[in-house]
């Protein structure tokens, strides 16, 4: 029998239905409120939907992470990230023609037109690679513009597939940028992940020198990252592409909302951290600071809106950051040690224990990143690179269906009415 909630205000009795889920909560429609003159009031989105959606599932009390069903473990341990992208993207696992067609697909889009290179002229050495990527992403809406209907699913595809394909470039190219280093195009002989790495630390013409352990590493990283249901910077894709904005621009404005330390920024913020607390005696004094409600210091990479329990790419990734540290000899790296430090004190004392406050997938992928040998501000960047399926697959899915621009309510709290007074009076 369906549910239905009733609402008694203001002498008015309202029926809400209940909408049942596949998995995880059943929500409230509250839509008809309006009508009877009222709205909800909910900051921060704890207890709102803002849409449906099949793509992705997460229970994080259980510490469940779903792609169209799949376990994220299992994509994980069995899958490649473009065959992640594939189903995100599609909603089913690519079969062998498929993936090789996909991949292929992707191979021809990864090269940057030279004109459109020049982008990164108007950038000084000490720009941050993400200010860089974001103006690059939206400048992509410069040359992908004309006769795109973004109503057309083989148009949506189509943009799909040239913003995962040239992902890879456009963030390689910031970190040449940052290190005063010429370009390096990307060679269709390697894997997604082994392309990027080589666009990074490469030689011009020059066979790639990327190892085996550093590229499924990073591939790892993407797929864990690659999508993350309604967060912030998905939430903003949606809501900039409600108002049928161009998708490189919605994809530009969901990398500016990745972009801060509570978000795609904590990677980047944890190792910031290390180096702040820069001696393992030094540890239990920022744990302190950490409890102290007085001081605004947090522990990054600690904590999540969602998972309150365990975050289960924190899981994985720590496999893959014991990996790379072993192939790099990085056992002994003196970040690393106050890292396991704090992740040890953190997980005993009872402040953490009582808020379900756990190591999160940046604390350990920012580790990694660091033995791989790429500089802190490039680790949103790399984040970036792997959501990008994720957000074209969100906005793919909006724009399937009938949808209405994004635009939530207030609670007003200003001035009531009163009249302006002569500059002279006041
Ligand atoms: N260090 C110390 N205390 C913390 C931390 C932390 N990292 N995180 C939360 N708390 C405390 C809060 O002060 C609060 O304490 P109180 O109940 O005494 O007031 C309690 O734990 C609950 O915290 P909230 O802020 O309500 O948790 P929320 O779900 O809103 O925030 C967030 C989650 C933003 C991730 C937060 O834990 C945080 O800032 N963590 C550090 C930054 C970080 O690692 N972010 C990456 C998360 S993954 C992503 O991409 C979103």
């Amino acid at each position: 029998m369906k549910q239905t909630v009733t609402l008694n205000i203001e002498g008015k009795s309202l029926e809400l239905p209940v909408l049942e889920a596949i998995a995880g909560a059943s929500v409230i429609d509250v839509r008809s409120l309006s009508s009877a003159g009222v709205f909800t009031y909910d900051p921060g989105f704890l207890s709102t939907a803002s849409c449906d959606s099949k793509i992705t599932f997460i229970d994080g009390d259980a510490g469940i992470l779903m792609h169209r069903g799949y376990p994220i473990e299992q994509l994980a341990d069995q899958s490649e990230h473009l065959e992640v992208c594939y189903l995100l993207l599609h909603g089913e696992l690519p079969a062998e023609d498929q993936l090789a067609t996909f991949k292929n697909d992707i191979n021809e889009r990864m090269p940057i037109d030279s004109q459109f290179a020049k982008i990164f002229d108007g950038f000084t050495r000490s720009a941050h690679p993400m200010s860089m990527l974001c103006a690059a992403v939206a400048g992509l809406a410069a040359q992908f513009h004309e006769g795109l209907d973004i109503y057309n699913e083989a148009h949506r595809k189509e943009s799909a597939l040239q913003l995962i394909a040239k992902m890879p470039t456009l963030a390689a190219m910031t970190y040449r940028k940052i290190t005063e280093q010429p370009f390096i195009d990307p060679n269709p002989e390697l894997g997604y992940a082994e392309n990027f790495l080589n666009m990074c630390f490469g030689e011009p013409g020059r066979a790639s020198q990327v190892s085996s352990t550093m590229a499924s590493a990073l591939d790892k990283i993407f797929i864990l990252h690659a999508d993350h249901e309604q967060n912030a910077s998905t939430s903003t894709v949606r809501l900039a592409g409600s108002t049928e904005a161009n998708p490189y621009a919605a994809i530009a404005a969901g990398i500016a909302a990745l972009w801060g330390p509570s978000h795609g920024g904590a990677n980047e913020a944890v190792l910031n951290m290390l180096e702040e607390i820069g001696d393992i005696n030094e540890v239990a004094r920022y744990v302190d600071k950490a409890k102290d409600k007085d001081d605004p210091f947090k522990l990054m990479g600690f904590g999540h809106r969602v998972y309150k329990n365990f975050d289960p790419r924190a899981l994985v990734m720590q496999d893959s950051c014991h990996a790379v540290l072993a192939e790099k000899n990085a056992q002994d790296e003196p970040l690393l040690e106050i890292a396991k430090q704090l992740e040890k004190i953190a997980r005993e004392e009872p402040y953490f224990i009582e808020r379900k406050l756990y190591p999160n997938i940046d604390f350990y992928s920012g580790i990694t990143l660091k033995a791989m040998g790429i500089p802190t501000s490039m680790y949103t960047v790399l984040f970036a690179l792997g959501r990008t399926p994720g957000w074209i697959s969100h906005w793919c899915e909006m724009l399937s269906e009938p949808f209405k621009i994004g635009r939530p309510r207030q609670l007003y709290l200003g001035s009531a009415q009163r009249n302006y007074t002569d500059i002279g009076s006041r």
